[in-house]
């Protein structure tokens, strides 16, 4: 990937104009990072999913700003050529602007974010302001708004009706007056997101929310079916069964240690004949023998 140039907030605008789909996708260590890189993603998020996929929790509440830096940081490190937006966790951003920004701090530094991510539609409008005026770009993100779930009362398709229409066309233009480059549309119905889409100058990118949007982003895991509680559902594309993969190789594993069938030859070291020799001589000839059934073992089993 050497001299591959990051995509930036400029050229992601210029992509929605000139028609050219972005793909963003969840990471959140140095493999997954540098694969989605070696794989041409233009977006890496740093999402506060990792909850849900990687920390095992039952929704993003319990992600702290450490979990969120931490997982940046090395996502950094496995992406060095791809721009990295991380979310900011649940309640990091809300107290105060200036509470706010020393997180948003954290993640940009410590974490190496080149964004954040921040959900929640007119009423962070003042916070997203005070972002983009410290410098940092903000992506927002509406429709099902995970952090929020417990007072939307589920993971609930937004959008379906006109009220909640106006509603999310409202928080969009929020969102795009207060500065931010770009709005996440998650679980929104697809004539909405389209019409939000053709509303904006900024890109507009999709999780559950249809065709019309100006790019698309999937959790890692459940792109990958990788022990995500969240891969079958209906709007998740799944491109791998690698959780099978890795299952089925680990089993194999297992019953090869169980039949002496691993480690084989080619994965051993062997001492020279001095050191057998003088082992022979210092241990006995227990001890000796054991390259000698080594081999044995070896042969008869080939
Ligand atoms: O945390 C996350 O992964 C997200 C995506 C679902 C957009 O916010």
């Amino acid at each position: 990937m050497a001299g591959k140039q990051a995509l930036n907030i400029v050229k992601m605008k210029k992509m929605k104009q000139e028609g050219t789909p972005l793909s963003m996708l969840t990471a959140y260590d140095y493999p997954s990072a540098k694969i989605a890189e070696e794989a041409g993603i233009d977006i890496i998020l740093v999402g506060d999913s990792l909850g849900n996929v990687v920390l095992g929790y039952d929704s993003t509440i319990p992600v702290t700003l450490d979990d969120m830096v931490y997982h940046s940081r090395t996502v950094a490190r496995g992406a060095e050529h791809t721009f990295i937006v991380a979310d900011m966790p649940f309640m990091t951003y809300h107290s105060s602007i200036s509470e706010s920004l020393q997180g948003i701090r954290r993640l940009m530094q410590e974490g190496h974010a080149h964004a954040v991510k921040l959900e929640g539609g007119a009423e962070i409008a003042d916070v997203v302001k005070a972002t983009v005026q410290a410098g940092v770009p903000v992506l927002g993100h509406i429709g099902l708004t995970p952090q929020s779930v417990n007072q939307i009362g589920g993971y609930r398709i937004q959008g379906k009706d006109e009220a909640d229409a106006r509603r999310l066309m409202a928080d969009a233009k929020a969102l795009e007056q207060a500065g931010a480059f770009g709005i996440v549309l998650e679980l929104v119905t697809e004539e909405v997101a389209t019409a939000i889409s053709k509303e904006l100058s900024i890109p507009t990118i999709g999780i559950g929310a249809g065709r019309g949007c100006d790019g698309q982003v999937l959790v890692y895991h459940d792109l990958i079916q990788y022990a995500s509680p969240y891969f079958s559902k209906r709007f998740v594309k799944t491109y791998a069964d690698v959780g099978g993969l890795i299952r089925s190789s680990i089993e194999q594993y297992v019953s090869d240690v169980k039949g002496r069938a691993f480690p084989a030859q080619e994965h051993v070291f062997s001492a020279d004949d001095r050191v057998v020799e003088s082992l022979e001589s210092l241990y006995g000839q227990a001890k000796g023998q054991a390259r000698e059934q080594a081999k044995e073992k070896v042969e008869s089993q080939s």
